[in-house]
């Protein structure tokens, strides 16, 4: 893969467009993918997140593949993120240093928060009450911000940003902040484009970052479309000779965003990288656009009960 696709952060550092996404990667397979994808396909980006619980995995892999000398660490572009219940000032960076050690590594790229929603620390990742509705703490988005901020001077960091965060939400951070976020990393795919949210992210100098770029697939989906089967997106495909899958990545490269395809799939590694021969043509966006229906297959409601995004 050329190196040559990345996008300029705010900070003056360059992030690699496409990344492998983690997410559901189980323990037994995630190891394997990483070292696929950086070694045989040529990845520079790998997405992960200490709520991911797979990062200890992740880690064995990088240390394997760096020591080896196979890749270096300065051509990977590292993304972790900071879990709801590590938002108090005291937590930051202990979550930061854990991640680090879990992943083998001294720095990350990008540290994101992951979600503008605290809850206490010490009653497990996702604490439900009674009515299952998440219990929340009462820490302001503030105070894990300026902790945030912090971590970039002790080098720990090399940029922060956000992630899930709604337009009134970094209208607020924008208030206050010192560094403004590097990225929003948000979910991105014709059934959901969130247009005006990345426009408004690119005048405010975030980078966006589109998650979910395949529509997830996961149980909690069933029901919902399938991205991956739309009419619309299988002819595209088909005219250009490319999978429904890699229509939508490059769907995503046409809109200047960060594309993180989770996979440990072999064969989808290699097609989720295969996307920068071909390009999209004004009516093919056309009709991709007219796809939208504000759909979500990530929705903290379906599991917090707490309208998220509504
Ligand atoms: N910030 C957040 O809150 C947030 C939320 C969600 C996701 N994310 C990030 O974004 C990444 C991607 O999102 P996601 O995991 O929700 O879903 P996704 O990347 O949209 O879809 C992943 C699913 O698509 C399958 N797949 C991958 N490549 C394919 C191909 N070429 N053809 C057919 N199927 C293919 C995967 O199966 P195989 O593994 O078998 O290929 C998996 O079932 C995550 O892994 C995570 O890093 C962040």
């Amino acid at each position: 893969m050329d190196t040559k696709h990345t996008i300029t952060l705010n900070t003056g550092s360059t992030m690699p467009l496409l990344g492998l996404g983690t997410w559901n990667a189980a323990k037994n397979d995630v190891g394997f993918a990483v070292e696929q994808a950086l070694q045989t396909f040529g990845y520079p980006h790998i997405d992960c997140a200490h709520v991911y619980e797979n990062e200890k995995e992740i880690g064995k892999a990088l240390h394997a593949i760096f020591t080896t000398g196979k890749r270096k660490r300065e051509e990977i572009f590292i993304t972790s993120k900071l879990w709801n219940d590590d938002h108090a000032e005291e937590d930051v960076i202990r979550a930061c240093r854990q991640t680090l050690a879990d992943l083998q590594i001294d720095y990350l790229d990008l540290y994101l928060m992951h979600f503008g929603i605290a809850s206490p620390h010490g009653l497990g990742t996702e604490p439900l009450d009674a009515n299952n509705v998440l219990i929340t703490a009462k820490i302001s988005l503030r105070e894990t911000w300026e902790a945030m901020q912090e971590l970039v001077g002790t080098g720990l960091v090399k940029a922060i940003g956000v992630s899930n965060f709604t337009a009134p939400m970094l209208v607020d951070l924008l208030t206050y902040a010192k560094i403004v976020p590097a990225v929003n990393q948000i979910e991105l795919h014709p059934y959901n484009q969130q247009t005006n949210l990345v426009e408004f992210c690119r005048f405010h100098t975030m980078v966006v970052t589109a998650y979910s770029p395949l529509g997830s697939q996961t149980e909690m989906n069933s029901g919902k479309p399938v991205l991956l089967e739309n009419a619309t997106v299988k002819k595209i495909a088909q005219a250009h000779r490319k999978t429904p899958a890699q229509v939508l990545l490059r769907w995503a490269l046409e809109r200047q965003t960060v594309v993180i395809p989770k996979s440990t799939t072999l064969v989808h590694l290699k097609e989720n990288a295969d996307i920068f021969d071909f390009a999209l043509s004004k009516k093919d966006l056309l009709e991709l656009a007219s796809l939208d229906k504000r759909l979500r297959y990530v929705d903290p409601y379906e599991w917090w009960h707490i309208p998220y995004f509504d």
